[in-house]
């Protein structure tokens, strides 16, 4: 973990010296507590930001060009400020040069500057590292143009660039909690109408724990992509007699009495099961936060994951071994896949006395049976990127 000053000194030696003053800013990333895929439904979420993000340092130069750099990959990028950005598309860089194009889009032009990225998010473990590099630029941007972006639209915006710019159908909960995010709070949004409350998520005695399989995630955005198209086939063919605009605007009942509309379809009757009733256990879950009911809370844990892996399929064999060691070992309440999928992380609830010998235990019997190691993070749910740090006279 590096200092400002440590990493203003990175900048310096990676740009050299300038006049200008340097910027810095952070945003942090998220793991979701339930609302698995609901998202891109228009349905219900419940993420938290995490205390782990990506910090960015911008200044000006003078050399008509955008210059990126980041801390944890070896390759940086060189563009010229008036290039097509469409022909830069190749690496990590197309994030903040689709944030640049967004603002740009809104009248605001960001002059020539260079850029360095630092993230402390495990890569492709899928905690959002590539939304946290848009929001923090998109926060970087806003502040340095003087756009005048409320954080709301920031999220929006940060959503457009992923859809239209990077080409991932994904719906708006990543960039939502990493851009609202408070300390000791989970959000619970509305995806349809952007409605969203805090819930408490800080339990006492209680540990949250992301666990990574340290499986790649292969072929995420094109099953990702997949999946977002099944819905869109399940809700054509429930149109025939439920005048409904998405997914969840559908209730369980509609879907059962409806079921011999899927004949000879049953992946996608199976696809709407688990986005209708994975809006159903959000609701309980903000629910059993409230009461602290710890059993509740485990119990629809293991049920999404269940959903999400027999009914939605995008867990797999190292989510499912994480989450089944897990459960059956003594202190850990409650464990389920978390974000896309495919690989990826798992994330539990633990008794804080147990936290430790429970992270060991676990991470033996996974390697044993998947032969990786994993890595596992306390992690607390934390503020979101409106976190301008201070900018620095040089
Ligand atoms: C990814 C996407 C999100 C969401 C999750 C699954 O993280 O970026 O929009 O769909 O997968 O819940």
């Amino acid at each position: 973990m590096l200092t400002k000053e440590e990493l203003l000194s990175h900048f310096d030696q990676e740009f050299g010296d300038s006049s200008q003053k340097t910027h810095v800013f952070f945003a942090p990333g998220r793991v979701n507590l339930i609302g698995e895929h609901t998202d891109y439904n228009q349905g219900y979420v419940m993420p938290f930001a995490i205390n782990n993000g990506t910090y960015l340092l911008i200044r000006p130069n003078s050399m008509k060009r955008f210059r990126f750099k980041s801390l944890n990959l070896s390759e940086k990028r060189t563009v010229l400020a008036t290039d097509n950005f469409e022909n830069h598309k190749n690496g990590w860089w197309k994030y903040p040069l689709g944030i640049i194009n967004e603002f740009k889009s809104l009248g605001f032009q960001l002059p020539p500057s260079d850029f360095l990225f630092y993230g402390t998010i495990p890569d492709s473990a899928g905690l959002s590292s590539s939304a946290s590099v848009e929001m923090v630029t998109a926060t970087g941007i806003n502040y340095l143009v003087n756009a005048g972006q409320s954080a709301l639209e920031l999220v929006s915006l940060a959503k457009r660039c992923e859809n239209n710019f990077i080409g991932l159908n994904c719906g708006i909960m990543d960039m939502f909690a990493i851009g609202m995010g408070r300390s000791g709070d989970a959000l619970q949004i509305n995806c349809d109408t952007l409605h969203f409350d805090y819930i408490p998520v800080k339990l006492d005695g209680f540990q949250w724990v992301v666990c990574d399989t340290k499986k790649q995630r292969l072929l995420s955005e094109s099953k990702y992509n997949e999946r977002v198209e099944e819905c869109q086939k399940a809700l054509n063919i429930l149109n025939q007699r439920v005048p409904a605009r998405h997914l969840s605007a559908i209730s369980l009942d509609q879907l059962l009495d409806n079921r011999d509309l899927f004949l000879n379809e049953e992946i996608l009757f199976n696809r709407a099961l688990h986005i209708i009733s994975e809006n159903q256990r959000v609701f309980e879950m903000a629910l059993a936060l409230k009461d602290k009911d710890i059993n509740k809370i485990g119990q629809l844990m293991t049920e999404s994951h269940e959903s999400l892996q027999f009914k939605y399929e995008v867990s797999g064999l190292h989510l499912d071994t994480m989450v089944q060691e897990a459960i059956q070992l003594k202190g850990v309440r409650g464990a389920r896949m978390t974000g896309a999928g495919f690989g990826g992380c798992a994330i539990l609830l633990a008794e804080i006395k147990e936290v430790d010998s429970v992270i060991f235990k676990l991470g033996q019997l996974y390697s044993e049976k998947t032969g990786l190691s994993p890595a596992f993070y306390k992690v607390e749910p934390s503020d979101g990127s409106v976190a301008f740090i201070e900018h620095q006279a040089r």
